[in-house]
């Protein structure tokens, strides 16, 4: 097994043994999972969720749903997809029926078994359940704890393979090496890119060997697995274990309770969340209404900007927090006070 396959089969938290291919971006990691699933289940439908982004090309583009812009003037999705409501634990979608006991979660996994499953999309011509374990482009939000379990019920249960788009979340930015490990669930097929080529381009995906029989020419790409990336990736994974996502674990945690220290004196910080370097601020007009606060976001973004802090959008109304993995606390002292300032200037 070529050496960054054997390491990914010992990190991923897929079951090994598994097999990998090699791409160039995340979107074609994305678009190595959906024609995987379809070829080892024989199915063609998918189910993705509204908010989620998983690329730009056309297969990836039917799930991707965070903007209309992305979108616009591409005519009718490529592939049978059907969206859900992510289950937002701010913002439930769902109403109290659907909610049960079980809250945002219960909702969307009810969705799915009570309502698509009994009129518009019967399981057994499921491909697979496409999700990411933190909304990224949708505006930072986190799963909620059980959710990722739920999907994995309902996938063992109808011979749906599970798929978990840790394009952004993956490679330590949670402070564990994948988000789903705070999750507790092994998925089917796991899309990696991003922090993994530490900015050369490379995109895999790793999925259960079993799934991945299909025979030569089903699937290449002429740049995938380029020795310059494949060193790349393998030295970012060395520094990851070696210390990088503890620091994410360490200095995120330092860094939420700073922007937890902010949102009890701005009244128009609503939420703060997430794990480790991936956290999500979301801004609101006031705690009371929730009332979603856009251009107030963008105004601390460009205030921040203008300080010397770049942050950047995501979602309608949140700034990411995602820096480099290897943030210090000093770091993190000084964006707080410029943080700081910007909210004050802008509000
Ligand atoms: C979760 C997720 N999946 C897929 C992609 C697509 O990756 P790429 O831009 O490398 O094609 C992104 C990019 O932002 C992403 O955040």
């Amino acid at each position: 097994m070529p050496q960054l396959a054997e390491k990914l089969d010992q990190i991923v938290p897929v079951s090994s043994p598994t097999r990998t291919h090699f791409a160039n971006s995340g979107t074609e990691a994305v678009e190595t999972a959906l024609k995987l699933a379809m070829h080892a289940t024989g199915r063609e439908k998918f189910i993705a969720f509204f908010n989620s982004f998983h690329g730009r090309t056309l297969g990836s583009l039917s799930l991707t749903s965070s903007r209309a812009a992305q979108r616009l003037g591409f005519k009718r999705q490529a592939l049978d997809v059907v969206h859900v409501p992510y289950p937002n634990e701010f913002r439930n979608p769902f109403n109290q029926a659907d909610c049960g006991d079980g809250g945002a979660s219960q909702g969307a996994l009810n969705w799915i078994e009570e309502r698509l499953f009994k009129t518009t999309t019967p399981p057994e011509e499921v491909a697979a359940i496409v999700v990411e374990a933190v909304q990224g482009e949708g505006g930072y939000v986190p799963a909620p704890k059980d959710f990722l379990k739920g999907l994995r019920r309902i996938c063992d249960a109808h011979g749906i393979l599970l798929v978990v788009d840790e394009v952004q979340s993956g490679m330590g930015r949670t402070g564990k090496m994948f988000a789903c490990e705070h999750y507790d669930v092994q998925p089917d097929i796991v899309c990696i890119a991003k922090g993994i080529g530490s900015g050369l381009p490379i995109g895999v995906c790793v999925s259960r060997a079993d799934l991945m029989d299909w025979k030569p020419g089903a699937h290449a790409s002429t740049f995938g697995g380029n020795p310059v990336c494949i060193a790349a990736a393998l030295k970012t994974i060395e520094l990851l274990e070696g210390g990088l996502v503890r620091n994410s674990a360490e200095v995120g945690a330092y860094l939420k309770a700073g922007l937890e220290r902010l949102q009890k004196k701005y009244d128009c910080i609503g939420d703060v969340r997430g794990m480790g370097l991936m956290l999500g601020v979301e801004f609101v007009e006031d705690r009371v209404s929730l009332k979603a606060a856009p251009e107030l976001r963008d105004r601390v973004e460009t205030a921040c900007f203008e300080r010397g802090l770049i942050v950047l959008g995501a979602g309608a109304n949140t700034i990411r927090w995602s820096p480099p993995l290897i943030l210090t606390k000093e770091n993190v002292d000084v964006a707080l006070e410029i943080f700081a300032e910007a909210i004050a200037v802008s509000v």
